[in-house]
């Protein structure tokens, strides 16, 4: 037992679209205890999405307590936790109130469309949807988080009012969370680069921009190293507070699996499956020349002892959700456990085309327009083959982005949706290349809480990191390039008819 008292634990906070995770691990790493709670999805309107921010740091303490619990239960004691990260999902938009602490509207989530006519006419002012994209490395769309401030802005007089007199205070969820953990104004640069009120270049927040869509600079955090050490837990509603821990690391949650990943060189690239999917490249400390047609954007990797590098991303709006439809909203089955087993009744979709374009499509297209489909079926087609053509369109969209990427050697894949054999197997066939699957899914997590050790010693550098990293299981592609291309083939003819719709 005097072993186990001694040893010292790196913990992340997971703020994600559909839950809050808490999680405890090793310095190498492996998961000691997890806590995890969903919260609301409030869709006022179709295409709306508004999480309550008040809420998400309800879920967010009563995890860190149970999950401290669960270590307890093990044998380890609270104060061996040494350092906490945070991760969040990204470009979701608050607005809150500096003097009372109030939010001025609940969060407006990234993949939220009410904005779309905002987006329009910022087209219109800047030539197009490019027009932002040599400053930004990000396409004008519904995505970023500046047109959705705007919309607050324009539809709620006391935020407006609150922005005149310099009391309205801006964030992406982390600093949303990092305010009302340490009650500094801060979000790390990874964040920051999603908002488009970043210039990505000169690393700083851009007049224009803010001027462009009527926010008052005066309301943007501090902008903070990814790795570093922002404080220590203020706010007695957390665990946290009670502990002599300091929370020193903080990504966006797709730039957190990059870096789990320990996709460090440029050209390593990786994939999470969540709520979408994201393919990052790394793409090292020069900002890379992308052609913003090709659909993919350019964005921080990480900010770490004084070097910024960059990423290529291929952003896929919609995976996990597809699934938490056909389960809420379509009632074909009711426990992610039947997934797998539902789909692999059937050897193939039979001709079924599912496209998740509920919310339009993002990369490689950026259509906002296109509306999901479900396209090729007959009398014979059942639940199971439903299941089965949501899996390939998971699959088909990461591969479109591959595409646009130039295409890749290998995979590197994490996220809830790997454990997934049949996906897996599903996405090395489609692609032609090993998929290279890590063991432990949270590496999104793991990238923050690695970043927070790193901060305060407890990693000496990236190859300490590395070293310390998880292991990974290959699954190889067993298709013919005849079969890939009328795969593909058969995709495409899906997502014409999604474009067609509107
Ligand atoms: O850009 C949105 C992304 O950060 C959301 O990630 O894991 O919640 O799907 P996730």
């Amino acid at each position: 037992a005097s072993d186990k008292t001694k040893e010292v634990f790196i913990g992340a906070i997971d703020q994600g679209t559909t839950s809050s995770k808490f999680i405890i691990f090793s310095l190498d790493g492996e998961v000691i205890s997890v806590a995890q709670e969903e919260h609301g999805q409030i869709h006022l309107k179709p295409g709306y999405c508004e999480h309550n921010p008040e809420s998400l740091m309800v879920h967010i303490n009563s995890c860190i307590e149970q999950a401290l619990l669960k270590f307890e239960e093990k044998g380890y004691k609270r104060s061996q936790l040494a350092s906490v990260g945070v991760t969040n999902q990204r470009e979701t938009t608050v607005l809150w109130d500096a003097e009372t602490g109030q939010p001025f509207y609940n969060a407006i989530v990234w993949h939220d469309v009410r904005n779309g006519p905002l987006v329009d006419e910022l087209c219109n002012k800047v030539g197009g949807k490019y027009g932002l994209y040599a400053k930004t490395g990000l396409s004008i769309s519904t995505y970023p988080s500046a047109t959705k401030l705007q919309w607050i802005i324009n539809n709620v007089p006391e935020a407006r009012e609150a922005m005149k007199e310099g009391r309205a205070r801006f964030g992406t969820i982390d600093s949303w969370v990092l305010w009302r953990l340490t009650g500094r104004h801060i979000t790390d640069i990874t964040n920051a680069s999603r908002t488009m009120l970043f210039d990505i270049h000169k690393k700083a927040w851009d007049p224009e921009l803010c001027a462009l869509v009527g926010v008052d600079p005066s309301c943007l955090p501090e902008v903070v190293p990814s790795s570093a050490v922002y404080g220590k837990v203020t706010s007695k509603n957390c665990p946290l507070s009670k502990l002599n821990v300091v929370i020193s690391g903080c990504m966006g949650d797709q730039q957190a699996a990059l870096f789990g990943q320990n996709c460090f060189h440029p050209g390593e690239m990786k994939c999470t499956y969540g709520t979408g999917c994201f393919l990052l490249q790394q793409a090292g400390p020069t900002a890379p020349e992308v052609d913003p047609a090709s659909g993919l954007l350019t964005t921080i990797a990480y900010d770490i002892d004084g070097t910024v590098c960059y990423a290529i991303e291929g952003a896929v709006a919609c995976a996990g959700s597809m699934f938490q439809w056909l389960r809420d909203d379509v009632g074909i089955y009711s426990r992610t456990s039947e997934i797998e087993p539902l789909a692999r009744e059937v050897d193939s979709s039979e001709g079924v085309i599912l496209v998740p374009a509920f919310t339009g499509l993002f990369a490689p297209r950026w259509r906002p327009d296109a509306r999901a489909c479900i396209v090729g079926m007959t009398f014979r087609t059942n639940r199971c083959h439903i299941m089965r053509a949501a899996l390939d369109a998971v699959s088909f969209q990461v591969v479109d982005v591959v595409k646009a990427m130039g295409g890749a050697q290998k995979l590197s894949v994490d996220g809830g949706m790997t454990v997934n054999r049949l996906l897996m197997q599903t996405q090395a066939d489609q692609l032609g290349v090993d998929v290279e699957v890590s063991s432990m899914p949270e590496v999104t997590a793991l990238g923050a809480a690695m970043a927070s050790g790193l901060a305060v010693g407890l990693y000496k550098d990236f190859d300490d990191i590395k070293a310390h990293g998880g292991k990974k299981s290959t699954v190889t592609p067993t298709s013919t390039a005849e079969q890939r291309e009328a795969w593909s083939e058969q995709w495409e003819k899906g997502i014409a008819r999604a474009l067609d719709w509107v």
